[in-house]
């Protein structure tokens, strides 16, 4: 029987954290601010920025939702992007993914400036992670490493398995958990034999995009295994991990939902902060 990974809980208490933050931000005379970008009205995308809102309402973010509707030209919304790099009161810019496929993404991530950009997506910043110089990471791996650190399980010397290799989640993972000094691979579609490589790790971390990809067989008794998929199959939500084999087997494991998601939420909020500190205190940070 795992041990179940509540993120609800540990994303209250990072959310504590970050509005003690906030606080004293505040106190300085400065109040942290998030501009969300949302183009199209997309039900899922739609969602997560309203629990982001929610969020920062709660540690006392302000905030600007700025809505585009699903036509809009790559210019206009470039235009936005450009108005809420100069705007002085604005630390962190999130454009929310996917766009439509008329626009470039890779164009509006490289627009934000790279000091506004909370979610750790602009080449300059994935070079500063790349390096060892992180100033932000991605939010969902930064929420993970959070929850790893606050329920005790500590990554150093594990041998760690990444499955999915996307910019969001895959590959910020495997930087993070380098960081950590855990041995890390990374799996993929076109990976031969993908069981071989799950039964191997300590930590196993599913962000494939695949509803059940993982089950109890593919796993190393006693791992702790994170799973970032979110999937509505016949009515109900489900992850990248099959929930009842892998369970049994697994030392600990995130429930879907109420486990990867509330802490990529609560993770935003701390990268937030942290812009506006390095932003606008940058002599306070710690004050
Ligand atoms: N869409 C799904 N996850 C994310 C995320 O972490 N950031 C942004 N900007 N869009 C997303």
């Amino acid at each position: 029987m795992a041990v179940i990974l509540d993120g609800k809980r540990i994303a209250d208490e990072i959310l504590s954290d970050a509005q003690s933050r906030v606080e004293q931000c505040v106190r300085h005379g400065v109040r942290p601010k998030l501009a969300v970008i949302l183009v199209g009205d997309h039900p899922a995308s739609a969602s997560y920025v309203r629990s982001k809102a929610r969020a920062a309402e709660r540690v006392g973010i302000a905030t600007e939702l700025v809505r585009l509707p699903e036509t809009v030209s790559q210019a206009t919304l470039l235009a936005e992007v450009d108005r809420l790099n100069a705007a002085p009161d604005v630390d962190g810019i999130l454009v929310q993914l996917p766009l439509p496929s008329h626009i470039s993404e890779h164009d509006v991530i490289e627009r934000v400036d790279p000091a506004k950009d909370v979610d750790g997506f602009h080449p300059f910043n994935v070079g500063l992670q790349a390096a060892g110089r992180a100033r932000v990471w991605p939010c969902t791996p930064l929420g993970i490493l959070e929850m790893l650190r606050r329920s005790n399980l500590p990554v150093h010397g594990k041998h760690a398995v990444i499955v999915g290799r996307s910019q969001i989640v895959g590959r910020p993972m495997a930087r993070v958990l380098l960081q950590e000094h855990a041995t890390v691979t990374v799996c993929h579609s076109y990976t031969k034999d993908l069981r071989a490589y799950t039964a191997s790790a300590d930590l196993l971390v599913v962000a494939a995009g695949r509803p059940g990809l993982v089950r109890g067989d593919m796993v190393q008794p006693g791992a702790v295994v994170i799973d970032v998929g979110i999937h509505r199959v016949d009515g109900r939500i489900v992850g990248d991990v099959d929930f009842p084999s892998v369970e049994p087997v697994a030392g600990a494991i995130t429930p879907v939902p109420g486990g990867v998601g509330p802490l990529t939420v609560a993770a935003l909020m701390l990268n937030t902060v942290a812009l506006c500190e390095q932003r606008r205190r940058p002599e306070g940070v710690s004050s």
